[in-house]
């Protein structure tokens, strides 16, 4: 049999929670043992944010995070803010910048942010072992013993921070929720979140037609509700507000969808009426949106070729509601593939707010995207990632 190691802390995934709770913990003086089965550490980290890594947002909140317990993040979110990750960027020497809606990107690329983590972990003595994978953990009298394909672990704590199920070719595979289990902790229904929707029938085949085609609208799912870009796609819809709400649609449901977001479509047909009724309808609704757009929806109307003088004050009022309230259904979703986070994971009341351990399970800490707390698009998913890591490794 293999000879037993002993540590004081098996971390359990490297990317951005793992990686940061590796450094606090290490930095305490604590022997840290940091396992991935993938063979690059923080890939998540350098595919994000279009390759510049939306690190943080400034308007981290309770609000723009998704659980059953919206006010579980709090704690870790306060004691280890935008403000303090910012610091350790800037302390990296790592330009960046704000794009919008208080979302930070590095000025160069993401690469920036790995490079800095496996540098503050080398300084802490982080010992990270990457192509490592797990055959079991089981609990001991002094903690944890963990068997893996580099060897046999004794250790007094062990974090799981091994992500949730999106973009299985990056590493994902679903171990914390399999070891949540395990230890009897509750689970919260995976879904994908931050997803592209799909549509069929006659539906998808004119928006096929209008593949490539954005527009700044409002979608509204549930309670969810985002006036940002949206493109029309090959296989539904996509862009920033059809990903944030996509996070709040459920199977079956529908989206309200404002398709010229910000502006009063019924005034401005019927002032165009008033001041040159002769122009086609499309035309002046072309003013408002892009021109396949306008001819669809004046299509859909059984309007075409009609001119705005032949229109009535209702049948304006109908158009304009046709832009302001689309509904539509989605079939589904383009699911794990692409979705960019999971929704539910390790239920928050099996979790201690502020240290992120099993309240079941002494020993046993739960970080990152793997627990149910899942933030809108905007680096609040990686300022989660480093709350919930920085928490976990003041004590671990
Ligand atoms: P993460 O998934 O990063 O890391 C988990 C680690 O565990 C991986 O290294 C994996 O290999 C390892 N692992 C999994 N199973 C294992 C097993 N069985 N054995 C050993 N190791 C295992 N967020 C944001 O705030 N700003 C952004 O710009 C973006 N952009 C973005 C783009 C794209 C394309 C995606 C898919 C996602 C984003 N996100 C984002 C979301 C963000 O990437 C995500 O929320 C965090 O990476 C979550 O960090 P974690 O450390 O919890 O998991």
């Amino acid at each position: 049999m293999a000879k037993l190691l002993q540590t004081d802390v098996v971390v359990l995934g490297a990317g951005a929670a793992g990686m940061f709770c590796a450094i606090e913990a290490a930095r305490r003086g604590r022997r840290v043992l940091l396992l991935d089965h993938a063979a690059a550490p923080g890939e998540k980290i350098r595919i994000s944010g279009g390759g510049r890594c939306n690190f943080t947002n400034l308007s981290t909140a309770p609000e723009r995070f998704l659980s059953e317990n919206p006010r579980f993040a709090l704690s870790a979110l306060r004691r280890f803010t935008p403000a303090n990750f910012i610091a350790r960027v800037d302390a990296a020497g790592i330009a960046w910048h704000e794009k919008t809606l208080g979302q930070l990107f590095c000025d160069g690329s993401a690469r920036q942010i790995i490079d800095m983590l496996l540098r503050d972990m080398a300084a802490a003595g982080v010992d990270l072992r990457l192509g490592v994978t797990l055959d079991s953990l089981t609990r001991t009298a002094t903690g944890f013993a963990l068997q893996t394909s580099a060897g046999a672990w004794d250790a007094a704590s062990v974090v799981v921070a091994t992500g949730g199920k999106s973009i299985p070719k990056m590493g994902a595979s679903g171990l914390g929720y399999r070891l949540a289990e395990q230890f009897g902790l509750p689970l919260v229904e995976t879904r994908p979140g931050l997803v592209p929707l799909t549509f069929g029938g006659a539906l998808l085949d004119r928006m096929r037609d209008l593949a490539g085609i954005s527009v700044t609208a409002q979608v509204t799912a549930g309670a969810g509700s985002f006036a940002e870009g949206l493109l029309f796609t090959h296989r539904g819809l996509s862009g920033p507000s059809i990903l944030q709400a996509s996070s709040y649609w459920r199977e079956g449901g529908s989206l309200t969808i404002d398709l010229a977001q910000g502006r009063d479509v019924a005034a401005a047909l019927k002032a165009q009426r008033q001041s040159g009724g002769k122009m086609a309808v499309r035309t002046a609704l072309a003013r408002l949106l892009p021109e396949q757009l306008a001819r669809q929806l004046e299509a859909g109307q059984g309007l075409t070729d009609s001119h705005l003088a032949d229109l009535s004050n209702a049948s304006i009022d109908r158009l304009a509601n046709g832009v302001h309230r689309w509904q539509v259904v989605p079939t589904g979703s383009e699911g794990y593939r692409t979705a960019e986070v999971t929704l539910g994971g390790v239920a928050t009341l099996g979790l201690d707010a502020r240290t992120l351990q099993a309240r079941a399970v002494p020993g046993l800490f739960f970080i990152g995207e793997v627990v149910d707390v899942t933030g809108w698009l905007g680096g609040y998913n990686f300022q989660w990632a480093w709350s919930s890591g920085w928490a976990a490794g003041q004590v671990a």
